[in-house]
């Protein structure tokens, strides 16, 4: 059971974590680190981080290294976010950062071969299809032989639908789908397996956790596109739900969510909750009552997430609101607050310290059937 003294007791010491790093920031608590309440249900928690997070490492680097048992590269993997000269890719901070996950123990949950979003311009202005697919699938074997063996999942297409484009199929019509056609996604994920067949592939997808008309079309289309990849036996072996969640802002429905999990877990594929965050913004600056809000949300969500056996991996993205990019101003500006506070969207505070959010995964984390690690 998770206790209050849990997040409150005074501990005598910090201990001495892999590769050195002191707990400085955490001296005053004794919580049990979320990895190893989550590994007690055969749940794999992370966060993702950015490459000073790690390779500068400081009292944040320990608290990720105490809390996490994997790490996701928040930008470093995204292809626009690796060019080098001409076409050719810079994998500098990419390979240290998986260097350095590896070697602390941790699961590298690598993000993401292809994301319209983060595509170099050279390949938006190929014309040729040929030479587009050639290139979209360099990318992917270049990327999935690299780090072969040492990635747990791969974050192989990111955000592929998106129902408003209006195709009946609701791919998103993404660089990818204009320049390859739309049987892009069925050739990324045969080339993703075999350029590493012990990686698992995922679809990561988000806005799919509340209970509105546009969200209900598109856990529907993600449905069918699931059933349909695997019908046609493309290798796809776990969906990212991303979870990046507000206050106040939408309702949601413990029922649609719950039927929407069991529904694509009966396609035999495992869950992961990828990016779990919060935003404030509809909550007053009170930081007593916003940190509960968040908690509160936090809670509603996972209490149902966390209850299907097939969710295998938690991921928040990030640990602390000292790094995110809520707080960083990196979302949509309706997320941002309008007064001078910064946001608060994550388990422990900018002083490193555990907030209700973190009791609310910790409790949810309680609350769960214990399940098959995979
Ligand atoms: O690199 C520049 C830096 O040089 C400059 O000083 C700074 C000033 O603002 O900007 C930096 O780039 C920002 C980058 O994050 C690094 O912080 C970009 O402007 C910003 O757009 C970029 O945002 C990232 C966003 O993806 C787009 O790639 C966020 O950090 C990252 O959290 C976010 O993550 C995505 C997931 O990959 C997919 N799912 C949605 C999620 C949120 O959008």
């Amino acid at each position: 059971m998770i206790s209050r003294r849990h997040v409150l007791t005074a501990a005598a010491s910090a201990p001495l974590l892999a590769g050195g790093l002191r707990t400085a920031a955490l001296a005053d608590t004794d919580h049990p680190p979320l990895k190893e309440l989550a590994a007690a249900k055969g749940v794999l928690y992370g966060s993702c981080a950015a490459a000073p997070q790690l390779l500068k490492p400081d009292d944040f680097t320990a608290l990720l290294v105490r809390e996490c048992a994997l790490i996701v590269p928040e930008n470093e993997m995204k292809w626009a976010d690796m060019m080098g000269p001409g076409e050719s890719s810079d994998y500098t901070l990419g390979d240290r950062m998986i260097d350095f996950v590896t070697s602390h123990g941790m699961a590298f949950r690598a993000h993401t071969m292809l994301w319209y979003w983060r595509t170099p311009g050279w390949f938006t202005e190929i014309a040729d299809r040929g030479l587009a697919e050639q290139k979209m699938l360099a990318r992917v074997k270049d990327m999935g032989t690299r780090y072969r063996g040492r990635v747990y999942s791969w974050d192989v297409v990111n955000e592929p639908l998106k129902p408003d484009d209006g195709r009946p199929d609701a791919l998103r019509q993404s660089v990818f789908l204009e320049k390859v056609g739309p049987q892009y996604l069925d050739l990324a994920y045969h080339a993703a397996r075999e350029a590493d067949p012990h990686a698992k592939l995922v679809v990561n997808e988000y806005d799919i956790e509340y209970d509105t008309p546009e969200q209900d079309v598109k856990r529907l289309a993600l449905l069918k596109l699931i059933e349909r990849m695997k019908k046609d036996g493309t290798p796809v072996d776990a969906v990212g739900v991303q979870a990046h969640l507000s206050i106040d802002r939408l309702p949601f429905s413990a029922k649609k969510l719950r039927t929407f999990l069991a529904d694509l877990a009966a396609f035999g594929v495992d869950l992961q909750i990828t990016e779990l965050d919060c935003t404030d913004e509809k909550a007053p600056a009170d930081i007593a009552v916003r940190d509960r809000m968040v908690a509160d949300e936090y809670a509603r969500f996972l209490d149902v997430a966390l209850d299907e056996t097939a969710v295998k991996v938690l991921v928040t993205w990030g640990v602390s609101d000292r790094h995110s990019w809520i707080v960083r101003h990196e979302t949509n500006n309706m997320k941002w607050r309008t007064d001078k506070e910064p946001s608060r969207p994550l388990p422990f505070d900018a002083a490193l310290q555990p907030k209700p959010a973190w009791t609310a995964i910790a409790q949810a984390l309680d609350h769960a059937p214990r399940r098959q690690a995979s």
